[in-house]
């Protein structure tokens, strides 16, 4: 879904693009095949590799950025881990809920937090939309949470709780810096098609189709999906947005039953 949202971010047009990621390879492949598909002549794409859970690491990073790019606009906080296993919850071994933990919440923190202070020295931009009553932003920020920050995944404890964490920590972040004019919000995607989701612990072709029942479209989202809807929130449109949780599901937590 990183690699996703990077393309439809180059596809909407941005300068330049910072694609990061512990797999330095991945992020160096998305970062070229966003210039086949960038829609500004000017565009340029750089890989760093990270460790999100390191919080040197990710200042490191973001401030290799902006030494790069003098600014940052947009940052979606994409990666995650759901675990190796599925467990009950009292089955859970401590090392396994707190190594989670680390990189879903302390991660995400670590990227807000980073983020949010390269932005505060940055002029607020004004577009077409901004007047006296619609200030300029300094930058948009979206976390991904999971739409299991609503219901709980069976057997995904230490993930579930992680991700009603990132919809807290997109809450806090929210109410201490929109007036600054960061916008900071939280995506929840259902159930993606990614190379995460293939390897997702117990996944077989009953499981996904228990998945695919208990979801009003009847199949999983395409990344590109919830790309799209990172760019879409991320917009200077979408301005009175803050410290939202927007759920893009395909339906997964409308309702208990299905036909
Ligand atoms: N795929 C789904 O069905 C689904 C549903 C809801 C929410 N989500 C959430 O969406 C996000 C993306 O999911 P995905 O399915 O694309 O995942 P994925 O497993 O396919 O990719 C995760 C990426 O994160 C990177 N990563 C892992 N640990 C890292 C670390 N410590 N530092 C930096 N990078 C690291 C991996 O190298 C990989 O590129 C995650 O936060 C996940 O929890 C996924």
């Amino acid at each position: 879904m990183g690699k996703a949202t990077a393309l439809s971010f180059a596809e909407a047009g941005v300068r330049a693009l910072v694609c990061a990621d512990i797999n330095e390879e991945s992020a160096k492949q998305t970062a070229e095949e966003a210039k086949g598909v960038a829609d500004n002549a000017q565009f340029e794409s750089i890989a760093i590799k990270v460790d999100m859970s390191n919080e040197e690491g990710v200042k490191t990073f973001v401030d290799a950025a902006v030494a790069r790019f003098g600014r940052i606009d947009y940052c979606a906080n994409v990666a995650g881990s759901f675990g190796r296993e599925r467990k009950k919850f009292a089955d859970t071994p401590a090392g396994e809920w707190l190594g989670i933990q680390n990189i879903n919440i302390n991660g995400v923190f670590y990227l807000n937090k980073y983020q949010i202070k390269a932005m505060e020295k940055q002029e607020r931009l004004s577009t077409p939309l901004t007047s006296a009553t619609r200030p300029a932003e300094r930058g948009s920020i979206i976390n991904l949470s999971s739409a299991a920050a609503v219901i709980a995944v069976p057997g995904g404890a230490a993930y579930t709780h992680t991700k009603f964490a990132s919809n807290g920590l997109t809450k806090a972040a929210a109410q201490d810096h929109g007036h600054d004019g960061i916008r900071i919000n939280a995506v929840l995607p259902g159930y993606t098609m990614t190379p995460g989701l293939a390897t997702f612990p117990g996944a077989s072709p009953e499981g996904a189709q228990k998945i695919l029942d208990a979801n009003t479209l009847h199949r999983f989202a395409e990344p590109k999906e919830i790309a799209d809807a990172i760019v879409l929130l991320s917009s200077p449109r979408n301005s009175y947005m803050i410290g939202a949780s927007i759920l893009v599901d395909g339906g997964q937590t409308i309702t208990a039953e299905n036909e």
